[in-house]
């Protein structure tokens, strides 16, 4: 398949304001917040007893699926479905492009079904790129993971979960937390479009220390320039953390021999209840999921009360709503706003 090379400018229109979201990259700090302050409205809607809004009632939005996804999809369909969007669900396996249909083809079919968003997962980077260049006038793209690119919406519900538990709480996050904290993503960086998007994001965000934390042949090269400090071993790469962010071990990306075994991967970089109690006291463990029990991180700690996995879980359900209803245009209720975060 022919794709694009990223152009993160496609994703700002004249004025500024989001109309697709393909990236973090190159996002301006304060769209970022902007972002991160509409979901905190979102998920106070979120917590009430009446969880829908009219907004996006008429609205048409598409999920795209080109490779499996359990908590992405569902919860960028509950996300559309809180808004009162139509969604369609393409089951792309049981689709025309198993027949040969091309990206571009099947997005011009769907657009002549009057969708105003579609939601691309996509193994190919540049994929999400792809659709927002050849997409008609108003329709947008969001990128739900293309290869190992880009996670766009996993990257701001990891950092709203980080404001959220490091930055002073519901209603009134402080955006300068970050200045203070230390990150590591440990695990598969080379195949991990999450760890990519968490960078950019946490960069922006000014973070004080972003580590990553891998053995050799799963750190990809020339990653310093993106501003992180690399550690090939656990150890140190937990020592003084305050968030740490476990990677899946992405075996069905791995074409060669990255590793001897899972068994030694985990002996040298398994997030452990032992090695765990050597954290600060205060210390959050988050994972994107799906998780490999006993490969990147044992079951116990996963379930344990430092881990926050199933909330990043929920919160991707306000980002995603904050996502779609700003870039078409519907902001949440005002008596879900709190007043902006300390910026
Ligand atoms: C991630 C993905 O698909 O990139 N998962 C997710 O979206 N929650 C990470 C992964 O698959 O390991």
């Amino acid at each position: 398949m022919k794709t694009t090379e990223p152009n993160p400018g496609l994703q700002l229109d004249a004025r500024g304001r989001l109309c697709h979201l393909l990236t973090l990259d190159g996002l301006p700090r304060e769209l970022l917040i902007d972002i991160l302050d509409e979901a905190e409205a979102h998920d106070k809607v979120l917590r009430g007893q009446d969880k829908k809004q009219g907004t996006l009632s008429g609205r048409t939005i598409v999920n795209l699926f080109f490779e499996p996804s359990t908590r992405t999809r569902t919860t960028f369909e509950l996300a559309a479905k809180r808004l009162s969007a139509d969604v369609l669900n393409l089951q792309v396996s049981a689709s025309s492009t198993s027949k040969g249909e091309t990206l571009f083809d099947t997005l011009k079919t769907l657009e002549a079904m009057q969708a105003d968003m579609f939601v691309v997962r996509h193994e190919a980077s540049g994929a999400a790129h792809f659709f927002a260049e050849h997409a008609a006038p108003g329709v947008a793209i969001l990128n739900a993971g293309d290869g190992r690119h880009a996670h766009p919406t996993q990257g701001l519900l990891d950092l709203f979960t980080i404001r959220r538990y490091k930055g002073g709480g519901v209603g009134g996050p402080s955006n300068d937390c970050f200045k203070k904290l230390t990150v590591a993503i440990v695990g598969d960086v080379l195949h991990s479009r999450v760890a990519r998007s968490d960078i950019h994001g946490l960069r922006i965000l000014g973070t004080k220390e972003i580590r990553v934390v891998a053995p050799p042949t799963l750190v990809p090269a020339g990653i310093e320039a993106m501003g992180v400090k690399v550690f090939h071993e656990l150890e140190s790469g937990l020592d003084g953390a305050d968030v740490v962010i476990l990677l899946r071990l992405q075996k069905e990306r791995m074409m060669g021999a990255f590793l001897p075994s899972l068994a030694e991967f985990h002996r040298d970089f398994g997030l452990t209840r032992a090695r765990l109690a050597k954290l600060k006291p205060e210390a959050i463990v988050m994972h994107p999921g799906p998780i490999n029990r006993g490969v990147e991180i044992e079951g116990d700690v996963a379930y344990g009360p430092r881990s926050l996995i199933l909330n990043q879980v929920s919160h991707g359900i306000a980002v995603r709503m904050a996502v779609m209803s700003m870039i078409l245009g519907a902001p949440a209720p005002a008596e879900a706003r709190s007043p902006r975060s300390r910026r």
